[in-house]
């Protein structure tokens, strides 16, 4: 289902620095507290008609991503440049105009929908208020994109609750189509559906990005369902990206702990995956408090097992991890999830960088991991 690769081409939308955060208020005079960094720090780019598979366990931000991208919540810092042009400077009708060319799937095709309009009229509306047809050739258009997206031409007359989950996803992703957008976030846009029809609407999109060289950011929990939609997949935990790659190099080769344990943890595991299932450990920390060093050093199976090694001194030649430099040669007791254990006391203290490992587009925040 993947597009053919390709690397030439200029981005059609890039993220730089995005961070957005939402306050923390307490007391009677709503005094802000605290802040909640849904999103802090990241950046990638798409091109034209490529998908960006983003995925991440619940609350680590994807959907925020997805949402401060398009301004539908106002993102605290950063750029989003879409065409060349920064879209976070668009004022008025500019910024109306240029909505149109940027679209969202939602995860709940229920509640994504008013269940007092006709879909005619879900679909339509757009069409109109951005002055593409009104009348006759609407309904003409309103007719095309139901049938497009495998509805019937009389559905116009019917309201979202006549409908079945998948068919109600359809019609979100009719009006997501009706104003020709180049970009469209599609937020987990399977994950409330039966496994049956997941299929069928993954078919549906992927088809809809070749007819018309649509890019997607693709948001999911999955592994499974991203990694044969994406062209490349972008792993996020508690607000940034810790690894970046071509979607077979993510998937065939890891090089982040929490990507590996997100791969064993799958519900099929991956055959390619020889290792044990890794689960990882302890709670998702809050990202309103953001663990030090490493933010996924509490819960890495990689530092625990480093640390093991340098405290029973194995040399660095005969260790299963092998340890790069010797700044890594110290170990750091820690609590985390009611357990006491040793970690490499790097990991503990200093925020490992997003850079490629072993090839310039695999990019991944690991100390220990080259
Ligand atoms: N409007 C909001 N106000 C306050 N906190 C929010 C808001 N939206 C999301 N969050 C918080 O931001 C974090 C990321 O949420 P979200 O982007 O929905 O994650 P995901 O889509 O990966 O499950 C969570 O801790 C969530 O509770
Ligand atoms: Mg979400």
């Amino acid at each position: 289902m993947s597009a053919a690769a390709s690397t030439d081409g200029e981005a059609l939308l890039q993220v730089r620095d995005l961070r957005t955060y939402f306050p923390i208020k307490r007391g009677l005079l709503s005094r802000t507290v605290g802040y909640i960094k849904a999103v802090d720090g990241v950046s990638f780019e798409i091109k034209p008609g490529r998908t960006l598979g983003l995925v991440g366990e619940s609350g680590c931000g994807k959907t925020t991503v997805g949402r401060s991208i398009l301004r539908l919540v106002p993102p605290t810092s950063g750029s989003v440049t879409y065409r060349g042009n920064d879209f976070l400077a668009y004022r008025g009708e500019a910024l109306r105009r240029i909505r149109r060319h940027m679209q969202i799937i939602f995860q709940d095709p229920v509640g994504s929908l008013n269940p007092r309009m006709r879909v005619g009229n879900i679909i339509g509306e757009p069409i109109q208020a951005h002055g593409i047809a009104t009348g006759l050739k609407k309904n003409e258009l309103v007719t095309s994109l139901l049938q497009r997206v495998g509805l019937d031409a009389s559905d116009a007359h019917k309201y979202p609750h006549e409908f079945s989950g998948g068919q109600r996803q359809r019609i979100g992703i009719a009006r997501a189509l009706a104003l020709s957008p180049d970009f469209i976030v599609c937020d987990e846009p399977v994950s409330a559906l039966d496994v049956s029809i997941q299929s069928q609407i993954l078919n549906l999109l992927a088809d809809l990005r070749a007819e018309r060289n649509i890019a997607y950011l693709f948001i999911a929990h999955n592994l499974a369902v991203v990694e044969h939609f994406s062209d490349e997949v972008a792993v996020m935990y508690l607000g940034r990206i810790v690894e970046k790659a071509p979607a077979r190099q993510l998937y065939s080769n890891p090089k982040h702990p929490y990507t590996m344990a997100l791969l064993s943890a799958a519900p099929e595991p991956d055959p390619r995956q020889k290792s044990a299932r890794i689960v990882p450990g302890g709670e998702v920390p809050s990202p309103a408090n953001p663990p030090s060093g490493c933010p996924f050093h509490p819960r890495c199976h990689i530092t625990r097992q480093a640390a093991r090694e340098v405290d029973a001194n194995v040399p660095p030649d005969k260790s299963t991890i092998p340890l790069p430099v010797l700044d890594l040669r110290q170990t750091t007791e820690i609590e985390s999830g009611g357990e006491r254990f040793r970690v490499l006391s790097k990991c503990a203290t200093q925020d490992p960088p997003l850079e490629p490992k072993g090839a310039p587009d695999h990019l991944s925040a690991c100390w220990v991991i080259r």
